[in-house]
Formats: C-alpha cells, structure tokens, sequence
C-alpha cells in the first residue's frame, strides 16, 4: 500500500527532544523489561547463534543484540539477526549494523580533514551511504508501520515509534530523522559497552560471584521473569555497568561548543573553540579516585565498606544537560537485562588478551573480544 509521508514546518530541536526523551523515559519498566526479556530468552538459545558455545562474540553477540533489541523497543520491527540468513553481509541486520558503524566511524576522521569538502573522497562516500541505507531502513519500516497503525492491528505496540505518530507537532520526516539517530545512537554504543562489562565481570572471579549471588537470591529459578521489581534490587549489576563504564565510557567525552570566552586552569579559550572533556582519563586519575585502574563495583553501592563519595562530574558516560543521551535509562536496562540472562545462566571466562579501547568517535575494544560460556548448574 502506498502512504504519504508528510512534512510540516520543521519543529524546533528543543521541542523534538523532549518528545524523545519522554517517550524512552516512558519506556523504563515492567511492560520493556519484559520485551527485552523475551529477547534476552533467544540469547540462552545458543543453537541460534553461530559458532560453538566458546567463541569471539564480536562481529556476532555483541553487534546483532543491541538491533535486535533496539529493533523490538524502537520500532517494534523483528530483525531476527540471530537467524542464519541475517548473518550473511547482505541481508538488512548485517546492512544496518555496517551503516551505523560506517557513520559513527567516518564522522570524526572527516571532521579533521578537508578534502572531502572539495570532492568526494572514499570515507565520505562511505558515510553518505551509509546513511542512505539507514534512511532507506527507516523509510520502509515507518510506511510499514503507518499502515498497520492505521488498522486496528496495532492496539497492543507500545514501540518509540508509535509514541512519536501519536504527536501532531511531529512531522514524517521529523520521525524517520529520529529513527536514523536511534541506529546509529543505539548499536555500537550499547554493543561495545555490553563487551566492556563482559570483559570486566569475566576477568575478576570475585565480582563475577557476587553478582551470581546477587542474581540467584533475586531470580532463583533461570529463567525466572526479570520485572521492573527485579531490576531495581540488582545492585549489583548496575553498580558492575557504572563501573566498567567508569573504566572504558564507549564516548569520548562532552564536546561543546564555547558560547563565550573563557578562562580554563590559567588558559584563556576564546568563544567558539571546540572543547572535549575526556571521560576515559578523568575518570581514571588516582587524585579523584581511589585505586583507578581496578574493577571495583562496590565503589559506588551505599552502604559498601569500600563506598567512595566520587565527583558527580568525573564519570559522566551519557553527558550531561540539555543535550545528554536521550535513551540513558533505557540503554543501562538493556544492558542490565542481557548481563543478568547471561550471568545467572553460564559461568564465564576471559579467553582473550588484554583489551585496549580503539576510539572511531565511539570508543570500541580494541581485540577481539572472546569469551568462553559454561551453562551453570543451579
Ligand atoms: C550504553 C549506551 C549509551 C551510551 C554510553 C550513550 C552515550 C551518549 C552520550 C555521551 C551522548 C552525548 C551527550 C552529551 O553531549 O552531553 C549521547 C547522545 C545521544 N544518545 Fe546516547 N548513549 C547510549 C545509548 C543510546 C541509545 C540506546 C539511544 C537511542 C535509543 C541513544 C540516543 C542518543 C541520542 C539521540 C543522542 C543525541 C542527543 C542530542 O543530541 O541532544 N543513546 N549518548
């Protein structure tokens, strides 16, 4: 069927944003959890993902999950990705996973350069694909969606999406905009911190153990439903998410743009520079923090012996003020949901080397990130 996709006045950005962040704040609680759960389920379903149950999750787990998860919250659209066809390189969840990446990637090599302004070098080619396929992804499921939700069909979608056709101030190609920011905002990012936890929780027994322990008293059968109630007694594992997010924060920093001059530690910075904070080194300096460089989740749970009074500033993952992450809290939920499935089912061990950050605008491990499962007995 064909639908008009509309577009009014452009709305302004304010405005655009507080629909957004509405709609994903909306989306933290028992009726998500219990979606991401239903996911989080195909995850136990190794039959489905290639490879043996020891095996390299990147480039499989760690990039297909978060669409597949995104996919289903977003825009209640199925990308199967754990299926065999949608391994291949051609079909949509490896296309769209590749697009996100090849706009994330591109953004900060070509911002340094300028050749690309005078014609169209390789890696611009390559962005503006890149974001031709995920407006072409958006396009299609929208049209999709539109039709469905003009039928009776769609009673019981609780999607971003339907949130955002349900605002008169928003146009279709405000919509498709806001679904292309959420690919490329959501994969690698939720991905790339999901390996970081994994690696951090694989490396250090202890802390692997507490949080089993912690996971067991509140979910004593497997595949118990993880409930919003659930969620807010795991401390354990949201402490174990800040923690290795203070460790290896997938994005960089805060950049901003100086509305006036300032004068910085003694340096005057004129308005109009472009300055970044750097998360990963603030966050890793002992003069702020004690003992930087370990995992140590009870540094920030209340209540711990090894509780530490940190700087509000100085671990700031999802940035701060007007323009911070839209999808905070729904972004750790994700990654809370997928560590509990994972932890309470299997035993896991690092298999890798030691890993480094790589930083294309978002900070991504630098080796493989490899990890061996074993299934648990109670
Ligand atoms: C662990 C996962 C994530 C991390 C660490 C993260 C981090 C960030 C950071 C640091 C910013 C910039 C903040 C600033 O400049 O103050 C940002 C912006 C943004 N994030 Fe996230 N993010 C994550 C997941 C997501 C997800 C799942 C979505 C979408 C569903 C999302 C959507 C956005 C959008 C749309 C913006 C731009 C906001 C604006 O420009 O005003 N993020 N994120």
């Amino acid at each position: 069927m064909f639908v008009r996709l509309t577009v009014k006045n452009n709305i302004p950005y304010r405005a655009r944003k507080c629909v957004y962040r509405r709609a994903s704040e909306n989306f933290v609680g028992s009726e998500h959890a219990s979606k991401v759960n239903e996911q989080g389920d195909n995850l136990m379903n190794f039959e489905d993902i290639p490879g043996p149950r020891s095996y390299p999750i990147i480039g499989t787990l760690h990039k297909y999950l978060p669409l597949i998860v995104i996919g289903v919250v977003a825009f209640n659209e199925r990308f199967n990705s754990f299926a065999l066809s949608e391994q291949d390189p051609e079909s949509r969840s490896s296309k769209t996973i590749a697009a996100a990446f090849g706009s994330n990637s591109g953004v900060m090599k070509l911002d340094k350069g300028f050749l690309w302004k005078m014609f169209s070098t390789p890696l611009y080619k390559k962005l503006v694909n890149s974001q031709i396929y995920l407006e072409k992804i958006s396009t299609d499921i929208l049209i999709r969606k539109i039709n469905l939700f003009e039928s009776d069909d769609s009673k019981n979608d609780k999607s971003l999406l339907k949130t955002f056709l349900q605002q008169p101030q928003l146009d279709h190609k405000d919509i498709m905009g806001m679904m292309v920011d959420i690919l490329m905002a959501a994969i690698d990012t939720t991905a790339y911190t999901t390996s970081f936890v994994l690696y951090h929780i694989a490396r250090n027994k202890r802390c692997q153990d507490e949080m089993f322990e912690e996971l067991h008293t509140l979910l004593p059968k497997k595949d118990d439903e993880i409930t919003a109630d659930v969620l807010s007694k795991a401390s354990y594992v949201r402490s174990s998410i800040k923690e290795s997010l203070r460790l290896n924060p997938v994005s960089i920093g805060i950049g901003r743009w100086l509305q006036k001059d300032i004068v910085l530690k003694g340096y005057s910075i004129p308005k109009g520079t472009v300055i970044v904070t750097q998360n990963m080194t603030s966050s890793r300096l002992p003069q702020f923090i004690r003992d930087p460089l370990t995992f140590k989740p009870e540094r920030w749970m209340r209540g711990s012996p090894q509780y530490e009074t940190i700087h509000p500033f100085l671990s700031l993952p999802f940035g701060h003020g007007p323009r911070s992450c839209i999808a905070r809290r729904l972004a750790e939920q994700n990654i809370c949901i997928i560590l509990m499935r994972l932890i309470r089912e299997f035993e896991i061990q690092w298999a890798g080397e030691e890993l480094g950050v790589k930083t294309l605008l978002i900070n991504k491990p630098n080796k493989p990130v490899s990890l061996n499962f074993i299934p648990r007995s109670s």
